[in-house]
């Protein structure tokens, strides 16, 4: 083994130190690069979680709606609250009875304008289509042939607290507040006549002029 004498000034020794301490410096200055990366990783997981629960909240909330909306929609309604067939402008005379019908829960008459009697049309002139339903508290009044009143016979009168209404639905006696409520006819060109439940009128003074002709309708 040898001792070989040094080569290396002085000088050389200060380089190399100083070499030493950047290289050391540079290093220290990648650390914190080194350490943001895992935060940012972070956030944008918890971006991620975050986004994703309102995505699929929001859809949710969508399809509910959407379900709700599908449940509500009307469509082919049958019987009350949609059209409802009453036959033929044939089957109805001038001046007749009031027809009941069940599955519209309507009266339906083709009024005379000569029934002039008190408790008569009211000058009313052809088809009218009567909700049955009470305005007061929503019995169901009956047409009553029979019953006389003011030395007129032929009256709706209701059971329950005993409204009044000419023939076609004006109200002349009792609590409730308003005539009988009117619903809208249609009559094709043979005549067939269809009541829609679901579009209903408030009673008023003006019940006689919602009466609907049709050129075969029995005059
Ligand atoms: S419900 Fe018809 S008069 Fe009261």
């Amino acid at each position: 083994m040898t001792n070989e004498p040094s080569t290396q000034t002085p000088t050389d020794a200060w380089k190399q130190a100083l070499a030493s301490r950047k290289t050391e410096v540079a290093e220290a200055e990648t650390l914190p690069l080194a350490a943001v990366s895992p935060i940012d990783r972070h956030v944008s997981r918890r971006n991620f979680i975050r986004a994703s629960f309102w995505g699929g909240l929001g859809i949710t909330l969508l399809g509910s709606v959407g379900l709700l909306l599908d449940f509500l929609w009307p469509r082919g309604v049958k019987g009350f609250g949609g059209p409802v067939p009453a036959g033929n402008v044939a089957d109805y005379p001038r001046g007749g009875e009031p027809r009941a019908n069940s599955e519209g829960q309507f009266w339906i008459a083709n009024l005379d304008p000569g029934e002039t009697r008190r408790g008569g049309t009211d000058g009313a002139d052809g088809l009218l289509a009567l909700w049955r339903k009470c305005p007061h508290l929503g019995c169901t009044v009956p047409w009553r042939e029979s019953f006389t009143w003011e030395d007129t016979q032929g009256w709706y009168r209701c059971p329950c607290h005993g409204s009044t209404y000419t023939k076609s639905g004006i109200r002349v006696f009792g609590p409730a507040a308003r005539s009988m409520d009117t619903m809208a006819i249609e009559i094709d060109a043979a005549g067939n006549i269809t009541v829609n439940t679901g579009v209903i009128t408030s009673g008023g003074p003006d019940n006689p002029t919602r009466a609907v002709q049709h050129p075969m309708l029995p005059s």
